[in-house]
């Protein structure tokens, strides 16, 4: 069996396309989501995940209207107060959302995700991001981005301090003596006096231990900083590779990572980001397939705009047809440009961003034919699960969680139904 989740913002998801309903005035309300999560917890999913970023991009082209005018990546609002109402509509599907270790305070994210675990009863993740743009660094009063590695040292103190204030209640200092008029046990709730090099806190937290202890602790860099940060503290890891021999190293790699941080290689679940193409026959689905590949190149706008996103190098400043530029300067990124580097070797700029459209292993088929292409990539990786992604509308949500899903199911490739109460528990039952 393998585990499901899904991958998004919450930005304007689809709002001109044939299937978007009415998206361009839905997305920034609750009930898209709801709709969806209730979905994706009947399909078995398990958890949804909220990407972010606290800015509004100007990479490419030099400002803000390219960005502000296809919808991309902006607007775009803080997940984290959308997951407590998606919870009073599901039971048993975590909910994800992101912070940034560089620019959150690191109490305050200790104390919001402990407030959202008790609102969700034990169902609360946070996806933690390092932040690669220098635009969010300046909405914090900083002039730069910090430095690639240096972000994820200072990640990992952030965390060690963001855990040391969940524990600084113990699970059972709640008393509720009516006898004794005691409702909190003062011996069970401490100080942790953390002085880091980066960050410090008196603590203890002001609240009641979160239900799961640690909330789930998610988390997507791919660089070997990134993957060791993940291999010391992570329950679940994001991973972007396209082939099934790069997810199987890839997997490898953080499972020798954790037994050398000491954990057990099982706790930490890694779900690669795939977008399958669904028809109802095989050529439906390659025909839609073709239909998607050839928008993308005629419009290779996107593409450039989500490479210099990556790599905060603005694309639109180069002749299309000159060779590929060198990256190996930038200090954004690093997994991403790797691979977009790799990927562009010998090409010119245009024939890059017209190859670099989907980079995840290809699953086009009907439900049937993508269950059973999925079984065989995890068989061969070893184990975990995928991460979908794709473009949010009410068509493509049902055709995961209504066509693909219930195909995985009849092959016992995903749960039945959920065993436990709390997300951690759900996550390593397999
Ligand atoms: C699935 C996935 C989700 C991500 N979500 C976010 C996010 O919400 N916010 C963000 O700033 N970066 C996000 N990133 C970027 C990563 O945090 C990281 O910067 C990137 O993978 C490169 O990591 P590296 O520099 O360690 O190679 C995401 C990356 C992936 C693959």
């Amino acid at each position: 069996m393998f585990h499901l989740a899904w991958f998004l913002s919450w930005q304007v998801q689809s709002w001109n396309g044939t299937w978007s309903g009415e998206g361009g005035d839905e997305w920034n309300h609750p009930d898209l989501y709801v709709d969806m999560t209730k979905s994706l917890e009947r399909a078995g999913f398990d958890y949804i995940m909220f990407e972010d970023g606290a800015f509004v991009p100007d990479s490419y082209g030099g400002n803000h209207d390219w960005w502000l005018a296809r919808a991309r990546s902006v607007p775009k609002q803080d997940p984290m107060q959308l997951l407590p109402i998606l919870s009073q509509h599901t039971e048993r599907l975590g909910l994800v959302g992101t912070m940034s270790t560089s620019f959150y305070p690191p109490y305050m994210a200790a104390r919001t995700m402990a407030t959202i675990d008790h609102l969700t009863h034990g169902r609360a993740g946070v996806n933690l991001v390092t932040s690669h743009n220098t635009r969010t660094a300046q909405n914090f009063g900083h002039e730069d981005i910090f430095e690639h590695d240096l972000r994820y040292d200072m990640a990992d103190e952030w965390i060690e301090l963001v855990k040391q204030l969940w524990g600084s209640w113990d699970a059972d200092a709640l008393v509720q003596d009516r006898a004794r008029n005691v409702y909190v046990d003062g011996a069970k709730v401490r100080p942790i006096d953390f002085h880091g090099k980066w960050h410090s806190s008196r603590g203890p937290l002001n609240t009641l231990a979160p239900p799961q202890g640690n909330p789930v602790i998610c988390q997507a860099g791919g660089s070997g900083p990134g993957r060791a940060l993940a291999a010391k503290h992570c329950d679940t890891l994001l991973a972007q590779v396209e082939s099934v021999e790069a997810m199987k190293e890839y997997r490898a790699d953080v499972r020798a990572r954790m037994v050398e941080a000491g954990r057990d290689p099982d706790s930490c679940k890694v779900l690669f980001i795939v977008s399958p193409v669904l028809g109802e026959t095989q050529e439906d689905a390659e025909a839609k397939n073709e239909r998607m590949l050839a928008g993308f190149k005629a419009d290779i706008s996107v593409n450039l705009a989500n490479m210099s996103y990556a790599s905060g190098v603005d694309f639109a400043q180069y002749d299309l047809d000159e060779p590929f530029p060198d990256l190996s300067g930038t200090n954004a990124t690093r997994s991403s440009m790797v691979m977009m580097a790799e990927n562009a070797k010998g090409m010119t700029l245009r024939q890059a961003a017209e190859s670099n459209v989907r980079r995840s292993v290809d699953l086009v088929g009907t439900p049937d034919a993508v269950a059973a292409q999925m079984g065989e990539i995890v068989e061969e990786v070893g184990g975990d699960g995928f991460l979908i992604s794709g473009n949010v509308n009410r068509r493509y949500i049902a055709e995961i969680t209504d066509g693909l899903a219930p195909e995985l199911r009849k092959r016992g490739l995903i749960r039945d139904g959920y065993t436990h109460e709390q997300f951690r528990d759900n996550l390593l039952e397999f």
